[in-house]
């Protein structure tokens, strides 16, 4: 019997089963040959919200949960918020390594010269109702990508990958400003390409329309900046896991991202910066947060922006946000509701509810305040989550076109429904 095996003994047949283990894991599809008899299919793992099944094997992001580490390529994110920029951080996901300076001023170069939208691309934003969400019209927008660039369908072909890559890092920034432009009823500004990813984005975002140069606050850019560093991956999460899945069809890469931003946009991920905004300002005292944590505590509410399935300790990410956050108000004035969160955050980190759930402030709790602060409306920051994390579904939609040993998703049910019957 091989060591690095698990013995499972089936007390309903009384038959013994060996199963191999590698790296810490069975082969769910080990499971099948345990069976009640020939005919049957053989036992499935049971295993909603996907908890306990590892989907892929990945080199891309580590997470230890317990003990709040965050290594993206082996690099710890501290590390990289304190001393790389954005597109250097996308580069290492892409490739694997952080890039040379040639390497770098190349990469930038691609990213840059691929900012444009196509004119029809504008014609079919301003096509959306004046109160669109901006999260639903980037969902929209990426999905009719990928009827401008037909040559996308070649996933199995590398250079054509590439070429895609450039272009949604290089385009989410400027549908998320015209999102944003649109929902404001002003006119498009196209890129400048001059200026660095996020310098261009927030004058996409901010300048006049009467006005040919919009200069962003180099602080405030730098913030952004790191801001998109700290969202650009977390492995295996909800979005990622749909812009896997989605990929495992081949569908091309522009139809995985809408897929990828609409798993995003729901409030129990990407949308939740939103929610904990929305939630502090219904909060709107200090006073009234005992009220807010009994709700919490009896079920009829949830605290937005705590709590992780994976981080059982303080989000790493949240950590650096929170200091952040000081910076960035030195620059802005004090976000109000910075002294509802605080306070928030004192009273649930020090009750039994949350220590003994594992419940703390996740990458969302204080990013909003941030993004309020810089000018943003609440509706643009799940938006303002999708650019960087652009970097992280395809650094991981890339690795699973490329893995040999993936298959179109398809997953099994337990099915409990009625057995044949008749009319
Ligand atoms: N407030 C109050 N109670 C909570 C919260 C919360 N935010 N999160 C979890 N719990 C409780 C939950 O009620 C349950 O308690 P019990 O065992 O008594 O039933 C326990 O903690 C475990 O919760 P769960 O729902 O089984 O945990 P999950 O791993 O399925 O959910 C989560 C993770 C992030 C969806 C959840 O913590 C949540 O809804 N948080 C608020 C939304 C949020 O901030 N989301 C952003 C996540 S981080 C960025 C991202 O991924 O986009």
């Amino acid at each position: 019997m091989a060591q690095n095996s698990l013995s499972i003994k089936d007390n309903r047949t009384g038959k013994e089963y060996e199963v191999l283990l590698e790296d810490n894991h069975l082969r769910a599809s080990d499971l099948e040959k345990i069976k009640l008899s020939e005919t049957d299919e053989g036992l499935v793992a049971y295993d909603p919200g996907l908890t306990n099944t590892a989907v892929c094997k990945s080199t891309i992001t580590f997470i230890d949960g317990e003990k709040g580490i965050l290594r993206y390529r082996g690099y710890p994110i501290e590390e990289l918020a304190e001393k790389k920029s954005y597109l250097e951080v996308a580069y290492l996901l892409i490739h694997g390594e952080l890039p040379s300076e040639t390497q770098r001023k190349e990469w930038t170069h691609h990213i840059t010269i691929h900012t444009l939208l196509h004119e029809n691309l504008k014609v079919f934003m301003d096509g959306f109702r004046y109160d669109a969400h901006p999260m639903g019209i980037l969902v929209g927008t990426l999905g009719a990508l990928s009827t401008f660039y037909p040559d996308a369908k070649n996933v199995r072909d590398e250079a054509s990958r590439r070429l895609q890559i450039y272009r949604l890092i290089a385009k989410i920034p400027t549908i998320a400003a015209f999102a944003y432009r649109h929902s404001q009823g002003r006119s498009f500004i196209d890129p400048s390409n001059d200026l660095t990813y996020a310098e261009n984005f927030l004058s996409m975002v901010f300048r006049p329309s009467t006005s040919s140069r919009y200069e962003a606050d180099p602080d405030l850019a730098k913030a952004l900046d790191l801001l998109f560093v700290l969202h650009a991956d977390h492995e295996q999460n909800c979005s990622t896991n749909a812009m896997r899945s989605v990929g495992s069809s081949l569908a091309d890469p522009y139809s995985c991202a809408a897929a990828a931003s609409a798993a995003l946009y729901g409030p129990l991920h990407g949308g939740a910066n939103e929610a904990v905004v929305r939630m502090l300002e219904e909060i709107g005292k200090v006073d009234r947060i005992p009220d807010i944590i009994r709700d919490v505590k009896a079920g009829k509410r949830r605290l937005m922006g705590f709590g992780h399935r994976v981080y059982h300790n303080y989000d790493p990410r949240a950590r650096i946000i929170k200091k952040m956050a000081q910076r960035v108000f030195e620059i802005t004035g004090k976000n109000p509701l910075l002294d509802i969160a605080l306070e928030l955050e004192r009273i649930a980190l020090s009750d039994d509810y949350f220590i003994s759930r594992h419940l703390y402030p996740n990458v969302d709790f204080y990013s909003g305040l941030i993004y309020q602060s810089m000018g943003f409306p609440v509706d643009m920051f799940p938006v303002l989550f999708a650019i960087p994390r652009m970097s992280g579904w395809l650094a991981q939609w890339q690795e699973n076109v490329s893995d040999a040993e993936q298959r179109i998703v398809r997953p099994k049910q337990v099915y409990l429904g009625k057995a044949e019957r008749h009319l």
